[in-house]
């Protein structure tokens, strides 16, 4: 089963991937997280993101579609995967479409998100995940049980992205209308998608993408 997780910056994206792998035995690919750690890297392709990422806009349609299609090729992909901020754009749906057709596969569910701007700017700004095995926790939201300490592994570092501003936050709202918004009819004409309350709490919402996958065909 293949699945997009549609929504906006701070929407619950990451959360919920990762909340939902284990249960469908599927793989989260976040085109953020890898064009993150090509950041870190310092390979050609952060180097050329890296401005564009700070700055709240979407990197080139090109080098997010290459570097899904070569993640593809892994074979831990094979049964399955969530793809978390990708695709962002209508010509990398259609490149995903033809991505999918190439290697015989396809897309089973678009889930929709849904959070009203107003609330983003408090869940990104209070967002950091563990510097060691990533995952995420929020100052007001989602904190560790025992303060300073992630839950996972232990690990006392964490990190706050760069782009994880109140001035940047609202440039990658923009940019969500602009150029992401738009897949919301592209996925409903082709009947694969549906939407969530993605206000709730963590859990619930886990519970809501859980339904919706249950009943989807593989
Ligand atoms: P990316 O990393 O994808 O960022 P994004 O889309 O802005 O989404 P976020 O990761 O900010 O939000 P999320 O929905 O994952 O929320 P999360 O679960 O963490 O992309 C970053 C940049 O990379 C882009 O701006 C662009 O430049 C580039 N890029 C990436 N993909 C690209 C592509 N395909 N094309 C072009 N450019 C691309 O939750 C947020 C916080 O809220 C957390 O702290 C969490 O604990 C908390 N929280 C989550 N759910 C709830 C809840 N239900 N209630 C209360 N708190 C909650
Ligand atoms: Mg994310
Ligand atoms: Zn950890």
């Amino acid at each position: 089963m293949n699945l997009v997780l549609l929504g906006p910056p701070g929407g619950g994206k990451g959360t919920q991937a990762k909340r939902l792998m284990d249960t469908f035995g599927l793989v989260q690919l976040s085109t953020g997280d890898m064009l993150r750690a090509a950041v870190s890297s310092g390979s050609e392709i952060g180097k050329k993101a890296k401005a564009v990422m700070d700055a709240g806009q979407l990197v080139s349609d090109d080098i997010v579609i290459a570097i899904i299609d070569e993640r593809l090729d892994q074979a831990d992909t094979q049964n399955g995967v969530i793809f978390d901020g990708f695709p962002r754009t209508v010509a990398q749906a259609e490149a995903l479409d033809a991505m999918l057709v190439r290697k015989g596969r396809g897309l089973n569910a678009a889930i929709e998100v849904r959070v009203p701007d107003a609330l983003l700017i408090e869940r990104i700004t209070g967002r950091y995940t563990c510097a060691k095995c990533g995952a995420g926790y929020h100052d007001k939201f989602q904190k560790p049980a025992k303060d300073g300490v992630c839950d996972k592994c232990g690990s006392t570092e964490f990190i706050r992205r760069a782009d994880d501003n109140a001035e940047t936050v609202t440039k990658r709202l923009d940019a969500y209308h602009a150029q992401t918004a738009p897949l919301l009819p592209y996925y409903e004409k082709k009947g694969i998608l549906s939407v969530v309350d993605g206000t709730q709490d963590i859990a619930k919402v886990t519970t809501d993408l859980e339904t919706i996958l249950k009943s989807t065909k593989k």
